[in-house]
């Protein structure tokens, strides 16, 4: 039965956060998954483009269009209903025109029902960020390890090691900040640069994936904290309950007894009266 709860306001979640109360956030990408996620409390939910290799098999988020973005992010607003969803932009749409990113934003809020959108990097997208949140969509911005340009950051590693590139990422979140973000999301980035990056926020509230306990809440992929991703499982990601193994002993469950013909019993199935099954081969033989 579906409980209903009342959906968290970008205001209460900025409450929540000033309490000292971690937010928490999954990514999700489809309708029964959501409907479990709102039901056990989350309070905000990301539909990742890292759906292009959770739920597609791609090797990488580049090949994920926008209309696979609508598709899903709608499925999980159907699940989620009051539940704070927030739509990511994929490779390319974004990118090449402040107004492409205004577009495919308005797509999400339009076509899916989502209550904001996330977008990669820093100064550089600052522009789209701003012509977003003019046209009235709350954005999150999304630092450290950026999946879209991983090709370019030398692969899935701690980004921000250094001082001088920790100081490029604290410089590229005060501007995200200053261009109207929302929310800022630091992915795989050291704890301390967390630490530093959320206590100067003034109103943005920061957000950590693998960066530590330092920020405003918290993001996991949903994938790797239940076990449900085969290629790997990233170091920072906990593993809540092995939902993988469960699934794989039903499956092997299924197979033994539709081998051995113990399913379908009785109860899995429905008869037919004699007298109607009577006449219809009676019927037949006519
Ligand atoms: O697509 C996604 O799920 C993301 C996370 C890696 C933060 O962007």
């Amino acid at each position: 039965m579906n409980e209903v709860r009342k959906k968290p306001t970008l205001p209460g979640l900025f409450k929540k956060a000033a309490e000292g109360k971690p937010i928490t956030w999954l990514t999700c990408y489809d309708y029964p998954t959501a409907y479990l996620q709102e039901q056990a409390g989350v309070d905000m939910i990301l539909v990742g483009d890292s759906l292009g290799m959770t739920m597609l098999g791609y090797d990488s988020t580049l090949p994920v269009t926008m209309d696979d973005m609508i598709r899903h992010a709608a499925a999980v607003r159907r699940g989620a209903p009051n539940t704070w969803v927030i739509g990511d932009m994929p490779y390319m749409s974004y990118q090449p025109s402040i107004e492409s990113a205004i577009r495919n934003a308005g797509r999400f809020m339009a076509e899916a029902g989502c209550d904001a959108i996330k977008l990669e990097g820093g100064a550089a997208v600052c522009d789209r960020i701003r012509g977003i949140v003019d046209a009235g969509i709350p954005a999150v911005g999304h630092l450290g390890l950026t999946p879209q340009s991983v090709s370019a950051l030398g692969g899935f590693k701690l980004q921000g090691k250094s001082a001088s590139a920790a100081k490029k990422i604290v410089e590229d979140a005060t501007a995200l900040e200053e261009a109207g973000a929302t929310m800022i999301l630091l992915e795989l980035v050291p704890d301390r640069v967390c630490q530093l990056i959320t206590e100067r926020a003034k109103n943005s509230l920061i957000m950590s994936l693998g960066s530590g306990p330092h920020a405003h809440g918290q993001l996991l992929i949903y994938h790797d904290a239940f076990a449900l991703y085969p290629k790997f499982k990233p170091r920072m990601a906990k593993v809540f309950a092995d939902a993988g193994a469960v699934i794989r002993q039903g499956l092997e469950a299924y197979v033994r007894e539709v081998s051995d013909k113990t399913f379908p019993a009785a109860e899995n199935y429905f008869g037919m009266s004699d007298e109607e099954f009577d006449e219809l081969t009676r019927s037949l033989e006519a």
